[in-house]
């Protein structure tokens, strides 16, 4: 049982090809072949309704504790409040429906009107509308090898080897909600014991000391969905380890929250948005919002480019939200759609309006007049997920026990389509801004993708809080301490060299 891939499908980062042998070998964060969508949608419709209504009452619930226990904020007692934050999109697909509809509140009481007032402050460009894939792709490399960029060497390939020394945090972490506690929930702690081995250097080992050395004085955000949040978990666990966080915002959805480490004056902030760009849910013959969303590729959201000039490292990741039915817009136009079947509407493949939300942001970015000119962007690449035997509505889970070879991973999957894509796109802000002059805004890469597509052993799996346990595996999120840690490493190990500690005294 302990030994690797026994009596499982080979093919492991392709949880829908286990199911049928119908799956492209992708792995789907919403299940399911792209034709089959429909059925699968109404066939689930029932129990996904269920689910909803069990999610948005945790939701309430929590709303109301963190509400009344957030009054005096002392860290701990804050993480604590938001323990129960139910965040629908724990579970992949739910699409975190229960509380999409929220307005950004106030959890903590005093900081809205701070943070109304720099809401107004940010006035971005929109991004092109002019460029199609076919133009993208020929001003691109067409083939996802290695990231040569300055980098002085690529991380992104490797393999993950034995560490005994294990993690730098435990799962007692101060700041790590209970819910997303894997340990705590009976997580097999083997996943632990691995770190990653790029192939032609070393990745060392996170030190919070100088990540904090390093951005003293500096405003660093995570931008995307729940996986996003997930590396500002990870990345305030490892710098708890040097200096305890204080929470000074928090939206009381864990969708947007700050954290201030006075001593090294670093601010490190979340911010929610699916797509980078406008969005809205689609409102369904009943008049209640859909799973799917209509996605305006001409307008950034402002879930994150009102906090934009204030930042100094913005780390934008995305691609998971786009597996389900998805209209894209233009110029006021439906111009297509993603997972769909609509006789006059064309899909335009996941990878397509993957590629557009990438540019829009990093046009974005590259054109936001408030920001900052050191201002240095990250892209995080696409981190698959590992359901087997289903998704995670219909009794899929992912329980392996170590990470997977490289022979077992898929180079066709969806996850590496996606992240060619991302690549493509930083590549070509890159050249923009080359081109451009001036400005000096940079455009880096968090390249995780294959190292994640490994992992299938990292995931929560059935280990998440037993309120949610009806027969659901989150095999989307990473643990803490957990392979997610690593991307942190990337990050930390990319800033000092973009800026060297010696600046930062
Ligand atoms: C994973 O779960 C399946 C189904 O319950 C079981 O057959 C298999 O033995 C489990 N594998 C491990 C490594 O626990
Ligand atoms: C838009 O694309 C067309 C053809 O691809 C090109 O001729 C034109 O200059 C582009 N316009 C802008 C504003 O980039
Ligand atoms: C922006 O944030 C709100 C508030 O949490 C959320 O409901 C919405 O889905 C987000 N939208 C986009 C496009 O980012
Ligand atoms: C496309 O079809 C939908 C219904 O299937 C309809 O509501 C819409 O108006 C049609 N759009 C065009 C441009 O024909």
């Amino acid at each position: 049982m302990k030994k690797p891939a026994a009596g499982m499908a080979p093919l492991p980062p392709s949880p829908t090809k286990s199911k049928a042998g119908t799956g492209s070998g992708s792995p789907r964060l919403l299940h399911s072949v792209s034709g089959e969508w429909s059925v699968v949608v109404r066939r689930n419709v029932k129990s996904s309704l269920l689910l909803l209504l069990v999610l948005s009452t945790f939701f309430v619930v929590s709303v109301l504790r963190s509400s009344r226990s957030f009054a005096p904020p002392p860290p701990a007692a804050a993480s604590e409040a938001q323990a129960l934050t139910p965040q629908g999109e724990t579970v992949p697909g739910d699409d975190g429906r229960g509380d999409d509809q929220e307005q950004i509140s106030d959890a903590a009481g005093n900081n809205v009107a701070a943070e109304r007032e720099r809401s107004s402050s940010a006035d971005i460009s929109l991004p092109s509308t002019n460029s199609s894939t076919e133009a993208a792709a020929a001003a691109a490399p067409s083939h996802a090898g290695s990231v040569d960029m300055e980098e002085k060497c690529d991380m992104s390939m490797g393999k993950w080897v034995r560490e005994p020394k294990g993690a730098v945090y435990t799962h007692m972490c101060a700041t790590l909600a209970e819910y997303k506690n894997c340990q705590k929930h009976g997580k097999d702690p083997g996943h632990l014991y691995w770190r990653w081995q790029p192939d032609g250097c070393d990745l060392p080992r996170f030190s919070p000391e100088r990540f904090l050395a390093a951005v003293r004085g500096k405003r660093l955000a995570f931008i995307g969905d729940s996986l996003a949040r997930n590396q500002m978990d990870s990345l305030l666990c490892l710098l708890s380890q040097a200096e305890t966080p204080m929470e000074v915002y928090a939206d009381g959805h864990d969708k947007f929250r700050t954290w201030r480490f006075p001593e090294h004056d670093f601010t490190l902030m979340v911010m929610w948005t699916e797509f980078f760009v406008h969005a809205e849910p689609v409102v369904g013959a009943e008049g209640e919002p859909t799973p799917s969303f209509d996605i305006h590729l001409d307008r950034l959201s402002a879930n994150w480019t009102r906090r934009l000039p204030e930042l100094d490292y913005a780390v934008i990741s995305g691609g998971n939200w786009f597996f389900r039915p998805n209209y894209l817009w233009e110029g006021g136009r439906r111009v297509g759609c993603v997972k769909c079947s609509e006789a006059n509407l064309s899909d335009v493949g996941v990878p397509y309006a993957v590629r557009r939300e990438a540019r829009a942001a990093v046009e974005g970015i590259a054109r936001c007049r408030g920001c900052r000119s050191g201002l240095v962007a990250f892209l995080r690449t696409y981190s698959p997920d590992h359901f087997e035997h289903g998704s995670w509505f219909n009794g899929g889970y992912c329980n392996r026990t170590r990470p997977l070879e490289e022979a077992e991973l898929r180079p066709d999957s969806a996850a590496w389509e996606l992240r060619r894509v991302q690549l493509e796109e930083v590549r070509r802000a890159r050249k923009t801004a080359a081109a451009a002059s001036g400005g000096g805004r940079r455009f880096e890469l968090l390249d995780v993708t294959k190292a994640m597509m490994m992992r299938a052993d990292g995931h929560p799996g059935a280990h998440i809080d037993p309120r949610w346990q009806r027969a659901i595996s989150d095999c989307l999120h990473w643990c803490m301490p957990g392979p997610v840690d690593m991307w942190n490493e990337l990050l930390l190990r990319r800033i000092t060299e973009i800026s060297p500690p010696a600046a930062a005294r």
